[in-house]
């Protein structure tokens, strides 16, 4: 005998308490709250408590039009489904729309003249090779010659020895290695260790302002923002160290055009950096610059915050700020 199936619930009964049915707006809001009030995790419940607040606040606020919100459903409608394993429009959306940047800016404040972080991109990869002391991340070719150094330090100004330093950015094309649909190794990226005075350094390329991906429909929507779809050039880090609260920042040499209006918000100021132009031919090959000629020179300290310090440092943040979690985080 073949298993009948039956429509059925999904084992949760109705509420043990009766909503007014919703005749009027307003108790369309209310009813959707109350039935918020249910939400066994207390975080759950705030965070969606809040969503509901104000996404009905933004239809009364807007008046939205029925065609205006079945534009809206078709644009993340069409976000989700230009996603693949190699493209992510929501994230790009988010990145966009300075989400992104604000959740990151919110979970990682820092003080104590530690480095600030940065936006981590989509470019990231597991895959980059070990680079010692003084070698390049990028192939011969790939661009202006960059030397990159500096020291991983405490608050204290004391050395961190053997932090795991991850580092990556464009040819001179503009493009990521990722890009490139005939990759067949990882290029302009490398994965580092400080010294045992906590120092780094390493041959690179100037990397160049590239557009986020704008062939979909966040692209469209920049457009009809009339926005530009640019990021200012940037060499990516990525720091970790034990007992240290990992970073994830970007440099970003002055004098790009599109520095104060990069399109996913990425810059703060205490990252922008200035290149010093070292026109020494001997200096270039005495760096490992096969060419010789001349090169740029981007130094930089990055100092990061023990675990305690950033956990002390996002309590104070969110004291000052009267955060209201609701409850506690699951
Ligand atoms: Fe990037």
């Amino acid at each position: 005998m073949s298993e009948v199936k039956v429509a059925s619930s999904n084992g949760i009964p109705p509420p043990s308490f009766d909503l007014p049915l919703p005749d009027r707006p307003d108790i369309i809001t209310a009813n959707i709250q109350k039935l918020i009030e249910q939400t066994p995790n207390p975080r759950h419940r705030f965070i969606f408590k809040t969503l509901v607040k104000h996404l009905h606040q933004f239809v009364n606020e807007t008046s939205l039009t029925t065609d205006e919100w079945m534009a809206a459903i078709d644009f993340l409608t069409r976000t989700g489904q230009k996603c693949t394993p190699l493209r992510q429009e929501t994230i790009l959306l988010s990145d966009i729309l300075g989400v992104s940047a604000l959740v990151d800016s919110l979970n990682n404040p820092v003080a104590g003249g530690a480095t600030e972080n940065s936006v981590l991109g989509p470019f990231f990869t597991e895959d980059a090779a070990d680079v010692e002391f003084g070698e390049s991340i990028a192939s011969e070719g790939k661009g202006d010659y960059m030397y990159v150094e500096g020291r991983i330090l405490t608050t204290e100004g004391q050395p961190i020895p053997n932090a795991i330093i991850d580092t990556w950015e464009t040819d001179a094309d503009g493009f990521y290695d990722t890009q490139y649909a005939d990759r067949s190794h990882p290029d302009c990226r490398g994965r580092l260790r400080s010294d045992d005075d906590g120092r780094f350094g390493y041959r690179a390329v100037v990397p160049i302002a590239y557009p986020v991906p704008g062939d979909g429909p966040v692209g469209e929507l920049l457009c009809l923002l009339g926005r530009h779809n640019m990021r200012p050039n940037h060499l990516h880090m990525m720091v970790e160290a034990p007992g240290f609260h990992k970073l994830v920042t970007a440099l970003y040499p002055e004098g790009c055009d599109y520095l104060r209006s990069d399109c996913v918000f990425g810059v703060k100021k205490s990252l922008v950096v200035s290149l010093k132009d070292i026109v020494d031919d001997e200096e270039a090959r005495k760096r490992g610059f096969p060419r010789g000629g001349s090169f740029k020179l981007l130094q930089y300290d990055i100092i990061l915050l023990t675990e305690e310090q950033s956990a002390a440092i996002r309590t104070r943040v969110e004291e000052e700020r009267g955060v209201i979690t609701g409850d506690e985080k699951y």
